[in-house]
């Protein structure tokens, strides 16, 4: 049995008071809050070895160490996701990057599309506009339905024998909801087009299976899985990776370069490296691999079914006060644990509640994200103007937060709903 009090004490941002207030951090979904462990790995490594590791570079005590612990923190990504191999995951800043790296190098002609959906992060359809842009290839949305959630019938409309890719979103960081992934791949895969899934909302609250999913490529955002800034994972199938062409070149992707008749030859190393170009992050790599280690302890299903505890309470709640539109399916089931809702008073706007609950509580700091949540077109697509200056609240929890939590925010928006009134 997890003991859910015991894990929060692992977070001391949470354990004290912050001008004088106790915190609430409802703010998951743009940062996880980080435990002890993950901070003691990369203590380890900035303190113990400092050294940098990777094949061929120094083979020293604290360079071959370094070496060693980053690729058991691999190893260790590997399985959390269930990949077959670890030069399947790729190293990369953040989930942004390994969508940049897979839109900017898969080969695509100007008679191929590319299919993703409006319920993206700005991240999941950018990257494809711009090299459909250069390529003059053609970019097909889907629209998501006004709840959130997709009709794959939409998805066979959209993908046909020409579909180069499709990048999806398996958990959508403004409604919260969970997409049917499975039915997407089976439907591209019908016709020979790819599939990245966004996982960055996805794989830290539920088990990600890229194998029993099958899907071909997919990114994760570490810092939201508990572990440090600046580091992310791009997955692919190996054979997938081996395809594509390079990224970034220099250091670390090179097995030789071959200088004869004044003319340089380089052979580039098999993936993962020849996507790893330069020093990489390994302090954030040991973080990486404490993170993940950190949420397969407590394991993914125990994470899953308290967050559909919180889910339910949250969603029902907002909605029982009857003063908030909330995004989303109404179906907690369909759910991450996270509410973006707005007022339907027009007398205030995000921001107010946002400023509200940061500021204007007597005991309390509720932290909540207020804004457009890089999700532009699908607020246009649902009648909220980010030009006008319209936006959404987003409380998204983890596993640190409580029941008691959400019952004093609820108290507070009850509150806050009265004032508006
Ligand atoms: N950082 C982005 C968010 O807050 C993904 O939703």
């Amino acid at each position: 049995m997890v003991v859910w009090s015991r894990i929060r004490k692992d977070f001391p941002v949470l354990n004290q008071l912050y001008e004088g207030k106790s915190l609430i951090y409802f703010d998951s979904a743009c940062m996880a809050l980080k435990p002890i462990q993950v901070w003691e790995a990369m203590e380890y490594y900035y303190k113990y070895l400092g050294a940098c590791g990777g094949a061929g570079r120094s083979t020293h005590s604290l360079g071959a160490e370094t070496s060693l612990l980053t690729e058991q923190a691999r190893q260790k990504v590997t399985s959390f996701i269930n990949a077959e191999s670890p030069n399947e995951i790729i190293w990369t800043r953040n989930a942004t990057e390994g969508l940049n790296i897979i839109a900017a190098t898969i080969p695509l002609t100007k008679d191929e599309n590319v299919v993703t959906t409006t319920l993206e992060h700005h991240s999941g359809m950018l990257p494809f506009y711009k090299r459909c842009t250069e390529t003059g290839s053609e970019l097909r949305l889907v629209e998501a339905k006004e709840d959130g959630t997709f009709d794959p019938a939409d998805f066979e409309e959209k993908i046909d024998d020409k579909t180069k890719i499709v990048s999806f979103v398996h958990a959508s960081n403004l409604t919260g909801s969970v997409a049917p992934l499975e039915e997407v791949v089976r439907i591209s895969h019908e016709h020979d087009a790819l599939v990245i899934s966004d996982d960055a909302q996805f794989a830290p609250h539920q088990k990600l299976d890229v194998r029993a999913i099958d899907v071909d490529f997919s990114v994760i955002s570490i810092h939201k899985a508990v572990g440090p800034t600046g580091i992310g994972v791009l997955y692919g199938k190996y054979e997938l990776l081996e395809e594509l062409d390079m990224f970034l070149v220099g250091g670390d992707v090179i097995e030789d370069v071959v200088y004869e008749n004044n003319k340089i030859t380089p052979k580039y190393l098999p993936p993962p490296h020849k996507f790893e170009a330069g020093l990489q992050n390994y302090g954030g790599i040991l973080g990486a691999g404490a993170a993940v280690d950190y949420l397969e302890k407590i394991g993914m299903d125990n994470i899953h079914n308290l967050e559909q505890k919180f889910s339910r309470k949250l969603l029902e709640g907002v909605l029982e006060l009857d003063k908030f539109e909330i995004m989303g399916p109404m179906d907690y089931k369909q759910r991450t644990a996270l509410v973006s809702f707005r007022p339907k008073s027009d007398s205030v706007n995000h921001n107010d509640v946002v400023e509200y609950f940061n500021e204007l509580l007597p005991q309390h700091k509720i932290l909540m994200r207020g804004g457009n949540m890089c999700v532009h077109p699908f607020q246009y697509q649902i009648g909220i103007n980010p030009r006008k200056g319209e936006g959404v609240v987003r409380a998204s929890l983890y596993i640190y937060n409580t029941m008691e939590e959400i019952e004093i925010f609820l108290g507070e928006l009850e509150n806050f709903a009265k004032v508006i009134d």
